[in-house]
């Protein structure tokens, strides 16, 4: 992507992340409307889905030649990656924000004919903003992230896991295998919302974020980041994201990528038979 259309897209997709956040602060303590979608715990708020069509209405009104790939339904149906994409998820960690109010995120990526140029992640309670244009850094508010550094070995590590791998019914996974790895490494965290957990790989507060089934617009923003500061995302079977279906997430520092696929990741299901 040319370098001043980057930078334009970027400022703009940032006033827009920064407005959207601002407006779901000052209505944190607001009565929510809760619904639930695929199953009892799958909740969505009012607030998801104004946000989502906030986005939408300004990047159609500004950008019409653009597509939106949303969680809530206000975006267009894609066949291909073809053009340019803004990816977003308007509340990641939707339990959190309805359980918590706080430990949830606004994640944008804008992505042309495929690769990821642009992310943000906003952490609206923290007001931190994760940003990242590709080539140039990744920054957390106004401070450029460090590359990783990549001398720490698995033993000494901290994954960020989500604790439905540890259940035997897990239809995706060995739960033996990844048992196997939570002794192994130093400890395991989970924070509820994949894009934060993936802007945490990005800034290197852990060191890895490993998952069963992501949406495009769960990591869109964050693989770019951490692939910017020099770490790996692809598949659980270490094949490549595909932007239009769910997947399994492997984001970690690259020294311990190999590793952890395979000597601990024994998929049960074929990601195409998925
Ligand atoms: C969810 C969060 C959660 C992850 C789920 C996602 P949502 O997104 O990122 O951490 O484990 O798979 O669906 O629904 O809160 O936007
Ligand atoms: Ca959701
Ligand atoms: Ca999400
Ligand atoms: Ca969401």
């Amino acid at each position: 992507m040319d370098i001043q259309r980057k930078e334009e897209l970027f400022e703009q997709a940032k006033q827009w992340i920064l407005e959207a956040g601002s407006h779901i602060r000052d209505h944190i303590d607001a009565p929510r409307s809760i619904e639930t979608k695929s199953n009892p715990n799958d909740l969505v708020t009012e607030m998801d889905q104004q946000t989502e069509q906030f986005f939408a209405d300004k990047i159609r009104a500004n950008y019409p030649d653009h597509l939106l790939l949303g969680e809530e339904g206000f975006g267009d149906s894609l066949e291909d990656l073809k053009g340019t994409i803004w990816i977003v998820d308007p509340i990641d960690g939707t339990m959190n924000f309805v359980h918590q109010k706080r430990n949830f995120a606004i994640s944008i990526g804008i992505y042309e004919d495929g690769v990821g140029e642009i992310g943000l992640i906003y952490n609206v309670m923290e007001d931190v903003l994760y940003s990242v244009k590709r080539g140039q850094g990744v920054f957390k508010n106004e401070k450029q992230l460090p590359e990783h550094n990549d001398s720490r070995p698995l033993k000494e590590s901290i994954l960020t896991l989500n604790t439905t791998w540890l259940i035997p019914e897990n239809p995706h996974v060995e739960h033996d295998s990844i048992q196997e790895l939570v002794k192994t490494i130093r400890s395991t965290r989970s924070y509820g919302s994949a894009a934060l957990e993936l802007a945490f790989v990005a800034e290197g507060i852990v060191d890895g974020y490993l998952t069963m089934t992501l949406m495009p617009w769960d990591y869109a923003a964050g693989a770019i980041m951490v692939q910017e500061v020099g770490g790996t995302v692809t598949r659980a079977d270490k094949g490549e994201l595909d932007l239009l279906n769910s997947t399994t997430v492997l984001a970690c520092r690259s020294n311990i990528y190999d590793e952890i696929i395979d000597d601990y990741v024994q998929l049960k299901t074929k990601e195409s038979d998925r």
